[in-house]
């Protein structure tokens, strides 16, 4: 149906309100805001105007999986397991992967068909920390701290990368938090001081914290309290 008419079907709207609240771009649909009238809704659309919510949608799912090493942060692949793999077909539907893992990256993985929230959670501009435990192949010194703080020039990207915070562990072990997700970017950091990194895992997502009771390969939703607080 048209989302003029669909908006001028509810109680609350008249022909004209419709017209205006298109215009002022109060309205969405799936999470994007639709100024156009003729947009097509569907029955499994969201559809909201300002914080109100007209019609649900789909339900929308959120889970976090701890990913093994040797598994591909991909929805499809033609070589490897992937990390859709590791859940039951009826839940992987429409589900995409809000913060990719390299191949061997371990750690906290978020899933969910809500586009809007996982672009909270990955988006540089929201700055939420991402935490790493990182292990080296050579000793990481005092003098990397000063590094990370101050950021790392990525030609390729042409940017400097924000403000880390890193917490010497132990002499190859490294606690990283970082508030990007560029791409191989603890790797590319550490490459910076020629050491290589030999294993690395997520710990958290902003305060959402990998769950101690999951064992790799496992999953569970996320609590509406971590979904809330990003
Ligand atoms: N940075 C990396 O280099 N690899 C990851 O998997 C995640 C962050």
């Amino acid at each position: 149906m048209r989302l003029d008419r669909f908006l001028a079907n509810l109680p609350c709207y008249n022909r004209q309100q419709v017209r205006l609240l298109l215009v002022q771009r109060r309205v969405r649909v799936d999470g994007q805001v639709v100024a156009d009238p003729l947009h097509d809704v569907r029955e499994f659309s969201r559809v909201e105007v300002d914080e109100q919510l007209h019609q649900a949608g789909r339900p929308l799912r959120y889970l976090m999986l701890h990913k093994p090493a040797g598994c591909v942060s991909a929805t499809h692949d033609p070589q490897h397991r992937t990390v859709l793999d590791l859940l039951p077909e009826a839940l992987r539907e429409d589900l995409h992967i809000a913060g990719r893992l390299d191949f061997n990256t371990t750690g906290l993985m978020i899933l969910t068909n809500d586009g809007q929230w996982s672009r909270r959670l990955t988006q540089p501009a929201t700055k939420l920390p991402k935490v790493y435990r990182v292990e080296t192949e050579d000793e990481i010194g005092e003098h990397y701290l000063g590094k990370f703080a101050e950021g790392f020039y990525f030609a390729f990207e042409d940017l400097t990368t924000q403000p880390a915070r890193l917490e010497i562990l132990g002499p190859r072990e490294a606690r990283l938090e970082i508030v990007e997700g560029r791409y191989h970017q603890v790797k590319r950091m550490f490459g910076h001081f020629q050491n290589k990194v030999t294993g690395l895992h997520r710990e958290r997502m902003g305060s959402i914290v990998l769950d101690p009771a999951l064992a790799p390969g496992e999953y569970r939703p996320l609590t509406p309290a971590e979904i809330a607080s990003i």
